[in-house]
């Protein structure tokens, strides 16, 4: 294991962070089961990528058949891209009838950036969440406040929902308020209103779920001010908050724009941008756009996989029973364990947001990191998220079943019992 880290570190350099004060070297996975190379099994409670479970024999097996007949980019005629573009449009609202292939959430990202800024001529307004993740290129890092390297001159930040710290009732009317008043601070700063980008589970921010509705307003009030409504999906997306197939539709809205990424692959790298063809169209119309890999017919094949097998397990209704369950052991945990502040999420995307005290709420931060790390000296692996690192994100893969929520509620139970009591 100390070969290996030193070996990250001279030929990878500091960025490549690790997980856990002790790693795991993982050597194969399959479905809700990560193995590492003693052959000890993990339970992987984190893992949204592979929201199919590890190593999909079908997606195996599809991407394996189409790799060995043919892989090119889009400037030649394929049916795989059209099939699929006509698949995953189905899962969207009718409003929505392009789609842009892209292989990262930051490509994707970025594009509705240049879409937004090509349609104010210039360099457009954006507002995001103050501890939100939309990727790492230059333009989208200006716009992920959680990065901690400061937004962009353009930018301006507004408060995730939060539900726990305060009044759900008046959550949605302030979040209206704060948009409208970030918009108005940007217009006066010379930007003219560009788009409004959230992440539709507000998972960076601490996984804020509900009220479900509570961005109706502000995206009301964001149109109304000439900015696009962009909903990120690469978390939430695909079936995963249960529900509905895409995080914006809990909340009853229809976006301008939606990126997705991470789950659409099981792992492959396959991304996009689906828009509103007169949002999508106008800018087609003065910029151009391509990208190499993006739409590949191994990344179609891939990806029509990745749907029929959401459809066909019933995955999306696995993931709103499994987590209402799970979610239902952990609200009996924080019963016995005075360090649950509070339980929340949609489908399988859960966060448990760990305190010292329950009022004033003050956060957990390193209590929570031991609890990650004693959970994965029991072979569950979880993470954290949040301004203060102190709420457990628990986001398994959506084969993950009831069997799996019990073997993580007993481990927790057990990790907050010696984290309490060291
Ligand atoms: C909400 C959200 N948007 C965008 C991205 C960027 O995606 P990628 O890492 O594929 O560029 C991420 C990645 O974590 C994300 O969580």
């Amino acid at each position: 294991m100390r070969t290996l880290i030193e070996r990250r570190n001279q030929l990878l350099g500091p960025y490549y962070r690790l997980f856990y004060d002790e790693p795991v070297h993982v050597v194969r996975g399959e479905d809700v089961w990560l193995f590492d190379d003693t052959g000890e099994r993990y339970l992987d409670a984190y893992n949204n990528v592979a929201c199919v479970g590890h190593c999909h024999p079908r997606v195996v097996d599809i991407l394996a058949k189409q790799a060995a007949t043919l892989n090119t980019h889009t400037r030649y005629l394929h049916t795989h891209i059209l099939d699929y573009a006509e698949s995953l449009l189905s899962t969207l609202p009718n409003e929505i009838g392009r789609l842009t292939l892209t292989c990262t959430g930051t490509e994707a990202n970025d594009l509705a950036l240049r879409i937004a800024n090509n349609r104010v001529g210039g360099r457009a307004g954006i507002v995001v969440t103050d501890w939100a993740y939309h990727g790492g290129s230059v333009a989208v890092a200006e716009i992920t406040p959680c990065l901690g390297i400061g937004v962009g001159e353009h930018v301006r930040t507004v408060p995730a929902p939060d539900s726990y710290r305060c009044d759900p009732e008046r959550l949605a009317a302030e979040l209206e308020e704060q948009v409208t008043t970030a918009f108005a601070d940007l217009r006066a700063a010379g930007y003219a209103p560009g788009a409004f980008v959230f992440d539709s589970i507000f998972s960076s921010d601490g996984v804020f779920a509900h009220p479900a509705g509570v961005l109706v307003p502000a995206c009301d009030a964001a149109r109304r001010l000439g900015a696009l409504v962009v909903a990120d999906e690469v978390q939430a997306g695909f079936a995963r908050t249960g529900d509905a197939f895409w995080g914006f539709e809990r909340h009853g809205i229809v976006p301008d724009i939606v990126t997705m990424g991470k789950p659409m692959g099981n792992g492959h790298p396959i991304a996009g941008l689906a828009a509103r063809p007169e949002v999508l169209d106008a800018f087609a119309d003065r910029s151009r756009h391509f990208n190499t890999f993006g739409g590949n017919p191994v990344s179609c094949a891939v990806g029509q996989a990745v749907l029929d097998i959401i459809v066909e397990e019933g995955l999306q209704e696995n993931a709103r029973a499994t987590g209402d369950y799970l979610r239902a052991g952990l609200s009996e945990l924080a019963g016995r364990h005075a360090l649950i502040g509070d339980v929340r999420g949609a489908g399988l995307f859960t966060g448990c947001e760990l305190v010292t005290d329950r009022e004033p709420k003050t956060a957990a931060t390193d209590a929570t990191g031991d609890v990650v790390n004693a959970l994965r000296a029991r072979n569950v692996l979880v993470s954290r998220a949040g301004r203060d690192g102190n709420t457990l994100k628990i986001r398994p893969p959506l084969t993950f079943r009831r069997k799996h929520a019990d073997l993580l509620v007993e481990r927790l139970d057990d990790a907050l019992t010696e984290v309490a009591s060291a």
